[in-house]
């Protein structure tokens, strides 16, 4: 008899392409669990079953791994998610669990781009110091704290929540969820009078209108660069998922 193994997938979501490899996981009939973080009120719902928070790190994925005899877990996380791709990397090498990212490329600079580029988040916040601007501050909710380093300038966030309360003394918030298009962008920095625009280096096409607007526009954009993660397996797609899933 041959020993086969059947897959039971892990996959960290909360991005565009994990909710794509989640549809095609169930179509293909594998057994898979997608896991959200819980950061937003109503997470997308998904084809496959799911759970909602953290796991508590590295150790609680190894054990959640174990317990729930999973097979193969699928990084498909935002980029910027470092500290989740850090822990599965650690929980998979202790648990012998193979892994793999799902990850999309970086943005690159085109003609007509001014891209000022920063390591990190710290360094975004230094790079505005200086006189008040209208600034498109596209790095979601979680790092708002940070820029209250800056409070001069008027800031637009886009949230997929209402915030509570915002750390930022003039900041207009507009609550929406992606994917974005270039003439609602457009028409949002028109509105606002962005000057700058302060962006992650996320990748994929759900976020990259701003980009293409400020390069119309002539806008100079801060882009953050991407966290380096440990070597690990990357797939770029969700086919190349489904093959690695097959034959590990
Ligand atoms: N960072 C972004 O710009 C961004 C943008 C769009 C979507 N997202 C999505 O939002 C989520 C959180 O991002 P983040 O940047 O806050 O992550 P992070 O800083 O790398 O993760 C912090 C902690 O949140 C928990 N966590 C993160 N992703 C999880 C998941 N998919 N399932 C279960 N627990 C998770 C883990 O907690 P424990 O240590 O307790 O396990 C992790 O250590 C991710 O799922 C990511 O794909 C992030």
């Amino acid at each position: 008899m041959t020993n086969l193994l059947i897959p039971n997938v892990l996959i960290l979501g909360g991005t565009t392409e994990a909710n794509a490899l989640a549809k095609a996981i169930a179509e293909q009939g594998i057994a898979a669990v997608y896991s959200y973080a819980g950061r937003v009120e109503s997470p997308r719902p998904q084809p496959l079953p799911v759970r909602v928070g953290g796991f508590g790190g590295s150790e609680g994925l190894a054990e959640y791994i174990r317990k729930y005899a999973v097979t193969h877990v699928v990084d498909a996380t935002h980029p910027f998610a470092a500290q989740m791709s850090r822990n599965a990397i650690e929980a998979c090498r202790t648990t012998q669990t193979p892994l793999a990212a799902l990850t999309r490329a970086a943005w690159a600079l085109q003609p007509g781009d001014t891209w000022h580029h920063v390591p990190d988040i710290a360094a975004a916040v230094d790079a505005l110091s200086g006189d008040a601007q209208r600034v498109f501050l596209a790095v979601g909710r979680m790092h708002l704290e940070d820029f209250a380093a800056q409070p001069q300038h008027h800031y637009l966030l886009r949230l997929v929540d209402d915030p509570e309360s915002l750390p930022l003394p003039n900041a207009e918030v507009v609550v929406a969820r992606g994917p974005f298009t270039e003439s609602e962008d457009r028409a949002l920095m028109l509105r606002h009078g962005t000057q700058l625009v302060v962006s992650k280096n996320a990748g994929g096409s759900g976020a990259r209108a701003k980009l293409d607007v400020a390069r119309a526009l002539g806008l100079p954009v801060l882009m953050i660069d991407r966290p380096v993660l440990p070597q690990r397996t990357e797939l770029s797609s969700v086919a190349q998922v489904l093959d690695w899933l097959s034959h590990p």
